[in-house]
């Protein structure tokens, strides 16, 4: 996960597009996921901005949304539909037969999720825009939602439906039930834009970066993911320390690589019943396997260090002045300290190099020796 720490909603806006316009450069013909919500606002007037100055074309991106209401007309203007038409589509040059998005007035609900599964299976995201719920969910998924449910009705919070009744007129009129794009759905997306402003985001953005390995946060989910930039104001950043999120990932580096020295372990134990291979040996391996585990660890903490750092410098002098550096410092520290520990293991590893190279040697001088005492 990258992170970088806004001002306000403007450079907010600014850090998100060039995401998308990084994507669109590459590919004009990009998917594009898009979410509904009051954060990504000042993306789509950007993007709507854009168009109109630069002529950025949308006419070949293929857009899906994430969820939509049950029971909510896409001409309603509480519903997502509408609100991608009046906010974005409606401002740029996007064919609207390459626009998608779950049908919550569909007489068969449960068919309206398998075609929408299926579609954005044929059409993954290039990039997918998030938001966040105060709870940490993602689309609609919920708390304690399964990730490998596909599309599905989600049943809403009291807290989600709260949360989203200034679109209604009165707070009773929020749906119960929701279409939703599923989590492992959602991260078959190449990369992901999670963006969140405001201190009420703060314990679900802690929550994604720290919270534990379950389901209670949906949108730790987005750890799996191996391009996730998250565009946070410093609010909603506000109970984040990066060094303890570092020490964290680090942490859960090194367990899953025990657990891949394990299966491997495993696995040569299978094989040494195959061909006899002695135990000896497939422990050798299993504890090279470790070691290169730990190496791997190592490096990708560097470039988890290299990332925090390079925002660190997308920030301006100003954001360094009053905290951010602490940050970077400690970043600094983390990545030393990696420095250190791959050069003690490469200094050890020369070490075991060269005295198995000795033994090795004086072994066939012996060889040689009582060869050539035989000849004699
Ligand atoms: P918000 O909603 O952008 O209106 O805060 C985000 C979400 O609930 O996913």
């Amino acid at each position: 996960m990258r992170f970088a720490i806004v001002k306000n909603a403007k450079e907010l806006a600014e850090r998100a597009f060039l995401e998308i316009k990084k994507v669109l450069d590459e590919k004009p013909d990009a998917v594009i996921g898009f979410a509904t919500g009051s954060t990504p606002i000042p993306l789509y007037d950007k993007m709507a901005d854009d168009h109109k100055r630069n002529g950025t074309s949308y006419k070949d991106v293929r857009a899906f949304n994430l969820d939509e209401y049950v029971g909510v007309d896409p001409g309603d203007k509480a519903s997502f539909a509408r609100f991608m038409q009046d906010r974005l589509f409606s401002r740029i040059d996007i064919d609207p037969a390459n626009t998608d998005i779950p049908n919550g007035m569909a007489e068969d609900l449960s068919a309206e999720c398998e075609r929408y599964s299926a579609a954005v299976k044929e059409h993954p995201a290039d990039i997918q825009i998030l938001g966040i719920g105060a709870n940490g969910h993602i689309a609609f998924n919920e708390p304690y939602t399964k990730p490998e449910e596909p599309t599905h009705i989600a049943l809403l919070t009291a807290r989600t439906r709260a949360d989203n009744a200034a679109a209604f007129k009165d707070p009773s009129l929020v749906p119960q039930y929701a279409l939703t794009m599923g989590i492992d759905e959602i991260l078959t997306a190449k990369r992901i834009l999670l963006l969140a402003m405001g201190e009420n985001k703060a314990q679900a953005i802690y929550d994604m970066v720290m919270g534990r390995d379950d389901t209670s946060c949906p949108a730790a989910a987005l750890r799996r993911h191996p391009d996730v930039t998250v565009v946070l104001d410093r609010e909603a950043a506000g109970l984040l320390t990066f060094g303890e999120w570092e020490r964290a990932a680090e942490e859960r580096e090194a367990r899953q690589a025990a657990e891949r020295a394990e299966e491997e372990l495993e696995a040569n134990e299978s094989d040494e019943a195959v061909d006899g291979e002695t135990a000896e040996a497939a422990a050798d391996e299993a504890s090279e396997a470790d070691e290169d585990a730990a190496e791997e660890s190592a490096e990708d903490e560097d470039a988890a260090d290299e990332d925090a750092a390079e925002e660190d410098v997308d920030s301006d002098g100003e954001e360094s002045e009053d905290g951010e550096e602490a940050d970077t410092s400690e970043a600094e520290d983390d990545e030393a300290e990696n420095g250190e520990d791959a050069a003690d293991e490469e200094a050890d590893e020369q070490a075991d190099e060269q005295a198995d190279e000795q033994a090795d040697e004086q072994a066939d001088e012996q060889d040689d020796g009582a060869d050539a005492s035989e000849e004699k």
